[in-house]
């Protein structure tokens, strides 16, 4: 078992984006491809403690753990905790960092992305507060990948992976985990568990949870079913390497099977989805789905009644785009309420600070200062502890909300495939005349203010630039452009419409039918009909 020094030429695209480095799985399989990102990524950042990795279980998972294996082996990793099979749901890898206390985790997945040969892989590098890598540091690996020639890798055979226990790979011990032990256990301490475990016994309450063939399967299987005593309750359990030839994205297009039966004769009370790594939730009631962003304002609002948050709500954070639901709870609840840049990443300086507790996103991402990561399981269980807690469905839940704080009507609209240059031409374009929307009027409509979305991080200082441009109507509506960070090919515009009512009507009227008006306003500020678009691709 001898180190190898391995030579290519030099790959020029090993930028990561909003969550890593994610490509089409054909890119990945190249020769050299995912080798050389690893090695840059321990050039980076030298593997001096253990490394926890694992994967969403998609195709190329496992050779792709392997891989990363030898070569960490190969780069003088004292020790690697590995999740049998290697999986690990990305929430329960960033656990794991952290209660190991390791250098940090590799994590393989592209999240809600298809799986497969023509679908799309990735590699996400997190540091030992078990974040998603800031800026600096997916810069500096982006930088040693741009000019490496060459990886070093041990020259041994596949690592059994299917057991639990520790084992020898050259002088590095590698350690294989239940990959959902550990998370249970944390879950158990955060949420009331025989509460919920009454409210899943009651006379006719049932619920229905989708894990869309993907990783979150194995640990809903434990939740639900073994330690919440609710057999039966999970669908689409199987993990299986195309995700079952399914998009597992926990929106109600993605996650059909599931609505069909939440707006079906006989629906389960409770309905709940995750997605392909499990850091995404949806949450829905017979007939009714809620907003994620309505999700994450719902879990600030009820604090209270979860052991794990009560009396502990130091602050709360959102994405930009995500809608300012939150930020009415955090005002009634007397906390600050910090706006973040898109991607998770943000999130972690201002968890790491005690500076917030709850965090969250529109693309149906929230969590906490448990991991530093988003969690689907979490937020599963946090509704289910709400629910149970105030005895409460889940419209009521979200009703009772919409009465106290007032409704934040939102949509969400993406326009795929764009030609970047063309895209970028439209962020352009917005931006030259930013400085004339709010001297007139759009479609009928005032604009209050116009600016390009720049952060500072309270914290490490450090500022991130155009991070999408917003519009703010002067009557509790608005309007944000910015291009995704997650693409494999081509560029997507995204579109976030938001409108605010206090009138108890809002509460009776569909979310689109709310933000209906403020379609016709982008289109003109944006000059849509002079870029060639005209519909969405999909609306969230
Ligand atoms: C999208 C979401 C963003 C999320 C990211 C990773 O990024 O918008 O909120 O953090 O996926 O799940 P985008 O494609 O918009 O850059
Ligand atoms: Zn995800």
């Amino acid at each position: 078992m001898n180190p190898r020094v391995v030579s290519f030429e030099p790959f020029p695209d090993q930028r990561p984006g909003t969550s890593g480095l994610r490509k089409a799985t054909r890119v990945f399989q190249q020769p050299h491809y995912l080798a050389a990102f690893v090695q840059a990524i321990f050039i980076a950042r030298p593997p001096t403690a253990p490394l926890v990795v694992g994967g969403d279980g998609r195709y190329y998972n496992a050779e792709a753990l392997q891989i990363i294996i030898r070569i960490a082996a190969a780069n003088g990793c004292p020790r690697l905790v590995v999740g049998r099979d290697g999986v690990l749901s990305t929430p329960a890898a960033s656990n794991l960092i952290r209660s190991r206390q390791a250098l940090g985790g590799i994590i393989l997945s592209a999240s809600h992305n298809p799986a497969g040969p023509e679908g799309d892989f990735g590699v996400k590098f997190n540091g030992p507060n078990g974040a998603p890598s800031a800026e600096d540091v997916t810069e500096a690996i982006f930088e040693v990948s741009r000019t490496l020639r060459s990886y070093t890798i041990l020259d041994a055979h596949p690592v059994d992976l299917s057991v639990t226990g520790t084992q020898r790979l050259g002088s590095t011990e590698i350690e294989v985990v239940d990959p959902a032990a550990d998370y249970a256990d944390l879950m158990e301490r955060l949420f009331d568990f025989d509460r919920i475990r009454e409210l899943l016994r009651a006379p006719g309450f049932s619920m229905a949870f989708d894990a869309m063939h993907a990783v979150t399967g194995p640990y809903a299987v434990e939740l639900f079913e073994r330690r919440l005593g609710a057999p039966g309750v999970v669908m689409r359990g199987a993990v299986l390497p195309d995700f079952g030839g399914g998009h597992p994205d926990p929106d109600p297009t993605h996650a059909a099977e599931l609505m069909a039966r939440m707006n079906g004769l006989h629906p389960p009370q409770f309905g709940a989805a995750s997605d392909g790594d499990g850091d995404r939730h949806m949450i829905v009631g017979p007939r009714f789905v809620v907003s994620p962003s309505d999700s994450l304002a719902v879990l600030a609002a009820n604090a209270e009644h979860i052991p794990g948050y009560r009396g502990r709500l130091s602050g709360v954070a959102r994405s930009m785009p995500t809608s300012r639901a939150l930020d009415v709870v955090a005002e009634h609840l007397g906390v600050p309420c910090y706006e973040t840049p898109t991607g998770w990443k943000f999130f972690g300086s201002l968890l790491d600070a005690g500076r917030i507790t709850l965090c969250g996103e529109e693309s149906a991402g929230a969590g906490s200062d448990h991991v530093r990561e988003k969690d689907g399981l979490w937020a599963v269980l946090y509704w289910l502890n709400i629910m149970a807690a105030r005895g409460q469905s889940v419209e009521a839940v979200v009703r009772d909300h919409w009465a106290r704080f007032g409704r934040h009507g939102y949509a969400r609209l993406d326009y795929e495939g764009l030609d970047t240059e063309r895209a970028a031409a439209l962020m352009d374009g917005l931006r030259g005349r930013l400085a004339s929307f709010p001297t007139g009027v759009l479609v009928g409509r005032r604009v209050e203010s116009a600016d390009d979305f720049a952060y500072v991080d309270p914290v490490s200082g450090a500022r991130s630039e155009r991070q999408g441009v917003r519009l703010l109507l002067a009557d509790g509506g608005r309007i944000v452009f910015r291009l995704s960070g997650t693409g494999t090919s081509g560029a997507t515009l995204r579109v976030y419409l938001e409108q605010y009512s206090r009138a108890p009507q809002a509460a009776d009227r569909s979310a689109h039918d709310l933000v209906a008006e403020l379609e016709g306003v982008a289109a003109h500020a944006a000059m849509f009909e002079s870029f060639g678009l005209s519909r969405p691709s999909h609306r969230v």
